[in-house]
Parts: structure tokens; C-alpha cells; sequence
């Protein structure tokens, strides 16, 4: 069979850059660019990328971006990704710190107001939690102010959900988790795995975590001081519910009152998470938790959606793991 005619040949490619045969030019480059993704097979990609390329056009002409400015852009996101190895994830950082990786989360676990919120994992669950039994203390080596945590695993109708499980993290009173601090910590400080009793009811004895400074050592680093900006997490408690026939939450409670309640780093505070720690002066009920007086506490109830709710579309029940780095492993600056 003899060869195909050239311009048939080049018929059968797919559209060159400039499809429909439009030049390229300030007013219609978004246009052109994104017909040139006509032609992409994967219809998710195709929509992902035309939308992209509408965007980042835009905002290009929105700011009317220098060259010099776009060099610098470039240099940036170089230093970002150089910055990256097994155990530091810059542009990780980057998306926490636009809002990108809250915002994603948010889309992506809906609960319509009908159970409790979820949020940012986390980097620091990279350990298994040890089984405790209700009423244990997770901090290992008694340092910083006590506090009693209770609460109550239910469904959305308020039905309690025997033997759920609560699984907890947090740091310590200086602001590390103990993986951070080997050696300096006790193993496994300040984590704990318990089973909710017959009415769904959860408590444990701990300390009141501190906020502590996402890594800023870095090109994001830069970034927030170049815009004025603090690196830190406001305090919180890490938690991981789940139980049969219900939707995992992976969630914080985050302490009323920290200085940075209102100025989230990754912006991972969502009001309905936020509860006060009141300090509890009483020697006969301290004696009776097992704590020192006076002591702090906080009560915080836990509501999951049955698997078979309308909001469950099919939705993990947390960002995996490895996409999460709102701090990295090691200790923060
Ligand atoms: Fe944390």
C-alpha cells in the first residue's frame, strides 16, 4: 500500500497550538491556548486544564505581570520544589498556606451542617496511637497544665455509637509532637486510641496543647514574612472517630482563647471546632478525675453521618496522608 499523501498524514495529527487557526494575541490567548487542549482524551483533564488555562490568563492580565516579575515566579517555584525531599513537601506547604489545601478539603467533605466538621490531617498521625483505656493520661511525662477531655460519639440523630473509636494526638506543652523530639519525649506521648463506652462517651486525661510554627525555613517561609505574615498553628488536638455504618471524621479541637485562633497558617480553624478549656477548681472532683488542682477541661461531642447519607457521596473520610503536610516531619523552626 503506498504511503499516505503528506497532507493527509498531517490531517490525522491532532490540532496544532494554534487551533481554528486563530493567532495568538493578548485579548484571545486564553482562547487559543485552551483550544489547544481540544483534543485532550481524558474528559476530566480536558476540563481541568481549559480551566486552568482561563485562570492563570486572567490573573496574568489582571496584574499585568512584568517579566521581571514572572522570572522571579519561576525562580520561586524552583527553590520550592529544590526544597522538597523525603521528608519536606514545599509545595505541599505552598497550597497550605494559599488556602488551597483547606479549601480542597472543604469542597471535597461536605456535611450539609449535619455532623462535626472535618479538617486538615495533619503529618504528625505517621505513628499508630496506642490503645488506651478510658480515663488513661496520654501525657507521659506530666508536663504542662493538666486538663480532663469528655465527650460523646453519636449519630446525626443523637443515637449513641457504642465502642466507636477516638483516636487522638497533640503536642505538647512546647508546642512538638513526639515525634519531633525523640529522645526528649517519651514514645507515643500525648496519643492515645479509646473505645467510646456504651453510650458513645469518650474521656481522657491530658495537657492543653500550644500552638506551634508550621517549618519556615523555606521559600514559604519567604513568602510569609515577605507578606508580613506569622507562621504559626493555633493549639489544637488532632482526632480521628470513627464507627460501623458512619462516616469517619478526621477533625481538631482547637482551644478558645490561643493567640492564633483567627490566624490559622493553613487556615484549618472552622468555628464550629473551637471550644473553650475552662479551669476547674475543685479538689474533691480532681481527686475524683485523677488530676491535680485545679485543672483545665473541655467536653467535645463528635457527630458522624451514617454511610448511607445523601452528603456521603463516596467521599474519603480524610485527605490521604501523604497529601497532607501542613508541617512536615521534624521539628519546626
Ligand atoms: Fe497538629
Amino acid at each position: 500500500m503506498p504511503d499516505a499523501p503528506i497532507d493527509t498524514a498531517l490531517s490525522a495529527r491532532p490540532a496544532p497550538t494554534r487551533a481554528g487557526g486563530e493567532p495568538f494575541t493578548e485579548e484571545g490567548s486564553a482562547e487559543v491556548v485552551a483550544a489547544s487542549f481540544a483534543r485532550t482524551p481524558d474528559p476530566r483533564l480536558r476540563q481541568v486544564l481549559t480551566s486552568l488555562v482561563h485562570h492563570l490568563h486572567a490573573f496574568v492580565k489582571d496584574v499585568e505581570l512584568t517579566e521581571e516579575e514572572w522570572e522571579t515566579a519561576i525562580a520561586f517555584l524552583t527553590r520550592t520544589g529544590q526544597m522538597c525531599d523525603d521528608v519536606r513537601q514545599e509545595f505541599m506547604l505552598l497550597s497550605d498556606v494559599l488556602g488551597v489545601s483547606m479549601l480542597v478539603e472543604t469542597i471535597n467533605h461536605r456535611t450539609g451542617g449535619t455532623s462535626t466538621e472535618s479538617t486538615v490531617l495533619g503529618p504528625f498521625h505517621m505513628v499508630e496511637s496506642p490503645p488506651r483505656e478510658l480515663g488513661d493520661d496520654i501525657a507521659l511525662d506530666g508536663k504542662g497544665e493538666p486538663c480532663l477531655v469528655t465527650g460523646q460519639v453519636t449519630g446525626p440523630g443523637g443515637e449513641p455509637l457504642t465502642g466507636a473509636l477516638v483516636d487522638v494526638w497533640q503536642a505538647d506543652d512546647d508546642g512538638f509532637y513526639d515525634v519531633q523530639q525523640p529522645g526528649v519525649q517519651p514514645e507515643r506521648n500525648l496519643r492515645g486510641l479509646f473505645t467510646a463506652d456504651d453510650d458513645g462517651r469518650f474521656w481522657f486525661r491530658t495537657i492543653v496543647p500550644r500552638h506551634y510554627p508550621i517549618p519556615d525555613d523555606g521559600p514559604v517561609g519567604e513568602l510569609l514574612v515577605a507578606t508580613g505574615r506569622h507562621p504559626n498553628r493555633p493549639a489544637h488536638v488532632h482526632f480521628i472517630v470513627t464507627a460501623p455504618g458512619h462516616r469517619p471524621v478526621t477533625t481538631h479541637l482547637f482551644v478558645d482563647g490561643d493567640p492564633y485562633i483567627d490566624s490559622d497558617a493553613v487556615f484549618g480553624v472552622k468555628e464550629s471546632l473551637v471550644r473553650e478549656f475552662p479551669v476547674v477548681d475543685d479538689p474533691a472532683r480532681a481527686a475524683e478525675v485523677g488530676l491535680p488542682n485545679p485543672f483545665r477541661t473541655v467536653h467535645f461531642d463528635v457527630v458522624l453521618l451514617r454511610t448511607d447519607s445523601p452528603h456521603v457521596e463516596a467521599q474519603p473520610a480524610a485527605q490521604p496522608a501523604h497529601l497532607q503536610s501542613t508541617v512536615v516531619q521534624g521539628a519546626p523552626s
